[in-house]
């Protein structure tokens, strides 16, 4: 009784490490072959903005690289005097855009001309009704006067800015690239546009890639579309109004050799949990977990307004790693560093709100990055509850969570704590007790202390911290927690003929632990033989 009240419980959350003060030495920012670096990285300097390298627009159209709507390789069909049938796809955008807007028509018309294999389908309902039912007189001369102008501008300096191809970062091949803020403000301004060639179909070549032009976000009437208009709009507000400075890195990581799980001594970290608060707000210098689609981002171009969306829409960088992370593998994460947070938000899913523009205040690093790192993981999805303990699916997830917490040649004192919660629970059904016994192993494994947002669910801290410390304790090794998830797979769940089994996974643990009998191993076999 005495917890009931309790709005947190383990580890007070001021002794877990943050950045920057927990940081590792960081070494002179350099390009090299695993990592693209788009400036002059000797010209960078604290408070000045950075200079795109090279100094010309490099052309690339090949299947390395994202092809831009500013390659002289981007044609568009045309009856032409000169009979090519063909003609500068880049010119057209550059004149329709030119042509100024008036109305959410004209910005409609000026998309559809560079898009016309589209203009049937396309839907600009959301951008009309934010014009003519939500934006007040002023906003909207702000918008069409000075924001939507400047967005061609910036949308139209690609060719400046972005001068060096943009590596693709695929499947199977560790790569890190660093933009500028200024640069990826471009290529959002030309998603916002619909710039990108061979994007407004999964039928091309990037199939596996996330979708990047902005065309879904103007579709249908629902208010999810208007507030995600809002917040995007923020951005382009705030960007366009003062160039920002630093720069992000995207890291494709992949986990080739896991850890073995069964013969693992490690012991549990340490947990800070809480039902108040959230990752991105409390979770400040911690390595903050998005609760990621395999395609990153997942609905943030279109419908969806969940965990991984809404951070995407308050810290609109994100969303430019869905113009060159192909989808990831089981195997597979994003860690993306160094993005700012533009926007305030309220509610969550169909009440989401946007509230107000958000001064960022974090300190920046050596290479002039926000110390804000966020690692995509997706998590998998469960149509039967049963279903994620089996052994494989756990494993799964136990090495996707490694994954994205694990650090190469970094002492566990240098590294933050992890800021999770309920991954894989929402959206994806999975179960919250059993994901975090697995996030928490995953993170002692990776060296790493662990604060938990449970997002409002009092019960779920007190279970979780309760185990905690019953484990810790103990001294129950990540080995023998990863043999226990297996026995309750085998003894409880693998005979169960209802949708969940009598014996919650907690209950079993606690058992098995405290009245450990030889019989438990013979029944182990036993059952496993079974079938
Ligand atoms: N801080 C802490 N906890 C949160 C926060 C927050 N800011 N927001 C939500 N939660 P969900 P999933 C809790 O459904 O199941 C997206 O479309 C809250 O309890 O976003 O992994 C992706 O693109 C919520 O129910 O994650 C994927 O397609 C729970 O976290 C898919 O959803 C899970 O959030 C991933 O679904």
């Amino acid at each position: 009784l005495q917890n009931m009240d309790k709005r947190w419980m383990g580890t007070p959350i001021d002794e877990l490490n943050r950045m920057p003060q927990c940081a590792p030495l960081l070494s002179h920012l350099k390009a090299g072959p695993n990592h693209t670096v788009t400036i002059r990285t000797d010209l960078l300097r604290e408070g000045e903005l950075p200079v795109p390298y090279p100094s010309k627009f490099k052309d690339a159209w090949d299947d390395v690289s994202v092809k831009m709507p500013c390659s002289e390789k981007n044609l568009f069909p045309m009856d032409t005097e000169d009979g090519s049938g063909v003609q500068s796809r880049w010119e057209l955008i550059q004149t329709a855009l030119h042509g100024g807007f008036k109305s959410s028509l004209d910005v409609r018309d000026a998309i559809l001309r560079y898009n016309i294999a589209h203009a049937k389908k396309w839907d600009f309902t959301a951008l009309n009704l934010l014009c003519t039912e939500y934006l007040e007189q002023l906003e909207l001369e702000l918008l069409f006067e000075t924001i939507l102008p400047a967005m061609v501008d910036l949308a139209l300096s690609a060719s400046v800015l972005c001068t060096m191809p943009i590596p693709l970062l695929k499947t199977r091949i560790d790569h890190s690239l660093t933009l500028s803020q200024e640069q990826i403000a471009c290529l959002l301004a030309n998603s916002f546009f619909c710039t990108f060639p061979r994007r407004n179909s999964r039928k091309f070549e990037y199939c596996n890639y996330p979708e990047i032009n902005f065309y879904r976000l103007f579709e249908g009437s629902s208010p999810r579309k208007i507030e995600k208009l809002k917040t995007l709009l923020c951005y382009f507000r705030r960007v366009t109004q003062t160039k920002p400075k630093g720069l992000v890195t995207f890291k494709r990581q992949t986990l080739n050799s896991p850890p073995n799980w069964e013969s693992s001594q490690t012991q549990l970290k340490r947990l800070h949990i809480t039902c108040e608060g959230t990752i991105e707000d409390d979770g400040y210098g911690m390595l903050q977990v998005d609760f990621a689609n395999r395609f990153v981002g997942g609905g943030v171009t279109g419908h969806g307004l969940v965990q991984e969306e809404i951070r995407f829409i308050i810290n609109p960088e994100l969303i430019v790693s869905r113009l060159f992370t192909e989808a990831l593998e089981y195997n597979e994460c994003l860690i993306i560093t160094g993005t700012e947070q533009y926007s305030k938000y309220s509610g969550y899913a169909e009440s989401y709100k946007w509230k107000a523009t958000h001064k960022d205040e974090t300190p920046r690093d050596d290479w002039q990055r926000r110390c804000t790192e966020i690692v995509a993981i997706d998590a998998l999805k469960f149509r039967h509850f049963l279903e994620q303990f089996l052994p494989e699916k756990m494993a799964r997830e136990l090495n996707k969570a490694y994954c994205g917490f694990f650090r190469n040649n970094v002492n566990s004192n240098a590294l933050s704590a992890v800021a999770t919660g309920n991954w894989g629970c929402g959206a994806f059904g999975g179960d919250t007790r059993l994901k975090a016994l697995i996030q928490l192993m995953a993170a002692a494994e990776a060296g790493r202390d662990m604060a938990y947002f449970t997002f409002g669910d009092a019960q779920l801290m007190r279970d979780v911290h309760a185990i905690h410390s019953f484990l810790t304790k103990r001294q129950v090794n990540v080995g023998r927690l990863y043999k226990l998830l297996n026995q309750y797979s085998s003894l409880v769940c693998k005979n169960c003929r209802t949708t969940r089994p009598d014996v919650t996974l907690y209950s079993f643990i606690y058992e098995k632990v405290s009245s450990p009998t030889a019989a438990d191993t013979q029944d182990y076999t036993k059952d496993s033989g079974m079938s």
